[in-house]
């Protein structure tokens, strides 16, 4: 079992070591550690300082850019900002540097002295809004163009604007603050995965494409024309060698680059916290999992997560919540009703019944006013997104009316009242049809209906493990069974024999850690076996051929003493996206990519000379 020191126990722990024991991991962790945390630098930097009432009489220095100026006819009063955020400084007429701050302007760099006094108008909605610096020396280091948008937290200006400006964007309060959380969970995770004896190593960014199910992003090699490297989907293979390597218990805040669709949550390059350990079990990597989650949640917001998190089987999910990643704030459970409705002589059901189809609903609780016919209609064109045909309503108010209620029978309408539980006002929607459409649009509008009525509290956090995935999803693109993780997943000891022959069947050692909708990370107990990966490749029907080419240096490996092993990845990106509340990955990386995998500051990607092109022996089709 791993155990579950965490930091401050570990520096103990280590210092111990390095007095009772010898050898080459104490030196590397506890020296570096501790060094890390008490080395002081840089002595005469600014200091980050929210100065207040007991620092008055102070003489301090600041630098920073001028966030607003306003002459009151005599005394000058500048907004500066800096890391600290704003703090307020006043120039007299008497003083020698009025001239220079008269002509200051939005933006411009200065560095200033001077004495912190209490304020007389007092700002309570600032930190240092109690105080203000009377400047007795005042510099201008730089002026600044214009800027193209107001930098403040409600600016108006469109994002494509601000993107292309980042560098003015980040000077903003709220991407300060995402970049500052991002910061501390990279370093809360170090110091809880150095403290649990993980070592960080680096894998290549050049390497050969690993399956994940995006597409690869493709670097040609000059030197090897013809040839082209893969940017790492994840580091997937390399940790996996890590373990084969003899290193047992690796992390690495990684990179990774996936060529797909984008969506609020997805770029096209980001981090993820990526583990692996060795000798573990499903529960070990879970285990450890949750209590580095919820040490970073403690950390970084002081936010308590009860251990342990709620485990919850895939295909429960998707009987319940449509989705593998549920978001658990609020109820609303998908409800099968298609018993009822076994006998029934209503067309449009028995149909549905007679081709295999279920009937399926979500109750709205007290909300029969809340949805007049128009805002029905809406909800019916949203799911048609989903490939939904039909929502029919039934309302529960003091009559019962709906779209299908003249369809069915009144002992029917009962039915659905005794087996759904209902109570005045409740709106029932229904959804009939093939499975995975009836799942997958009632859990898309579960969703949507939870916003649409604010039924989601901003700071509740909802954790679940989802467990027991199948180990193959069927792929309409591809006419066959894919991984539904990826290649390396090891099936559940009961279902190995099922990977050629009963592939629905056939479940996974995979775990995904779902937060309030989110797929925070995903992982799983890896094949160490070399017959078991042969035996996955072929079901995934590569040929003989196709495992030698793209896999078969790590066939081989597999051939050389593998211990068992596991591990997961953290979306880094979205667990910040979490914990600073945003709907916006956008928000939470510093420099992001469009929708559309555009970078509109450096405006990337680019045309490349054709020099560039004649070196990698790369000619481009016409027109292109
Ligand atoms: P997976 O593909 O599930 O697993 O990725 C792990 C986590 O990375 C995050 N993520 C993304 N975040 C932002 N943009 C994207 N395009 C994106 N894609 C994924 C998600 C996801 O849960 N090698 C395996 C992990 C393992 O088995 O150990 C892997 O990459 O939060």
């Amino acid at each position: 079992m791993l155990n579950n020191r965490i930091m401050e126990k570990g520096v103990n722990f280590y210092k111990d070591s390095l007095i009772y024991e010898s050898g080459w991991h104490h030196e590397y962790f506890v020296l570096e550690f501790i060094d890390f945390l008490f080395i002081k630098g840089g002595k005469n930097m600014q200091k980050y300082i929210n100065y207040n009432l007991s620092n008055v009489g102070e003489k301090v220095t600041l630098s920073g850019w001028v966030s607003k100026v306003r002459n009151l006819g005599g005394l000058i009063f500048i907004d500066l900002r800096n890391r600290t955020r704003i703090i307020q400084l006043v120039v007299n007429p008497e003083n020698k540097y009025y001239e220079i701050a008269s002509n200051l302007k939005s933006e411009y760099v200065i560095k200033i002295t001077g004495i912190i006094v209490e304020r007389v108008n007092k700002n309570l909605n600032i930190p240092t809004g109690e105080i203000e610096v009377e400047v007795d020396y005042l510099e201008l280091i730089n002026k600044s163009k214009d800027i193209p948008f107001q930098i403040s937290d409600d600016t108006t200006a469109l994002e494509d604007t601000r993107l292309k400006y980042r560098y003015l964007d980040l000077r903003r309060e709220s991407l300060q603050n995402t970049m500052a959380i991002r910061n501390k969970i990279m370093f809360a995770t170090r110091k809880f995965l150095i403290g649990q004896e993980f070592l960080e190593i680096e894998t290549p960014i050049l390497c050969k494409s690993t399956p994940e199910g995006a597409r690869d992003y493709l670097v040609p090699s000059r030197v090897n024309k013809g040839k082209f490297y893969a940017l790492p989907q994840s580091p997937q293979i390399f940790k996996q060698l890590l373990m084969i390597g003899g290193f047992e218990r690796y992390f690495q805040i990684a990179k990774c680059f996936r060529d797909e669709d984008l969506r609020a949550d997805r770029q096209p390059e980001f981090t993820q916290i990526d583990v692996e350990c060795s000798f573990v079990n499903e529960d070990d990597i879970m285990e450890l999992g949750e209590e580095l989650i919820s040490y970073i949640f403690k950390e970084v917001k002081n936010i308590d997560i009860k251990l342990p998190i709620m485990r919850m089987k895939y295909n429960d999910a998707i009987d319940k919540y449509g989705t593998d990643k549920p978001d658990l704030r609020y109820g609303m459970e998908i409800c099968d009703i298609t018993n009822i409705f076994e006998n029934t002589s209503f067309a449009l059901f028995k149909d549905v019944i007679d081709n295999n189809g279920i009937i399926n609903a979500i109750v709205v609780k007290d909300a029969c006013d809340k949805y007049s016919r128009k805002e029905l209609d809406k909800l019916t064109e949203f799911v048609k997104k989903y490939k939904a045909n039909l929502l029919a309503y039934i309302k529960y108010g003091n009559e019962v009316t709906g779209s299908i209620v003249k369809g069915i029978t009144s002992e029917e309408l009962n039915k659905i009242k005794e087996n759904l539980s209902l109570e005045n006002n409740d709106l029932v929607l229904i959804i009939p049809g093939n499975k995975k459409i009836v799942k997958t649009s009632l859990g898309a509008l579960r969703c949507k209906i939870a916003k649409d009525l604010n039924l989601i509290k901003k700071d509740e956090y909802k954790l679940l493990w989802v467990v027991d995935f199948p180990s193959f999803e069927w792929s309409e693109e591809e006419n066959r069974f894919v991984s539904c993780h990826h290649p390396f997943t090891m099936p559940k000891d009961s279902d190995v024999d099922k990977l050629i022959n009963d592939k629905e069947n056939c479940y996974s050692k995979a775990y995904d850690i779902v937060i309030n909708g989110y797929e925070a990370g995903g992982g799983s107990i890896r094949i160490h076996d070399e017959k078991i990966q042969e035996t996955m490749f072929k079901a995934l029907e590569l040929t003989e051929e196709d495992i030698k080419e793209k896999f078969g240096f790590f066939v081989d490996a597999l051939k050389y003493g593998c211990p068992p092993h596991g591990g997961f990845a953290l979306g880094l990106d979205r667990l910040v996206m979490i914990l600073s509340q945003t709907d916006s990955i956008r928000d939470v990386i510093a420099f992001p990519k469009t929708a559309s995998a555009s970078d509109l500051m450096c405006e990337c990607p680019n045309i490349v000379d054709s020099k560039q092109l004649d070196e990698l022996g790369i000619s481009l089709n016409k027109g292109e």
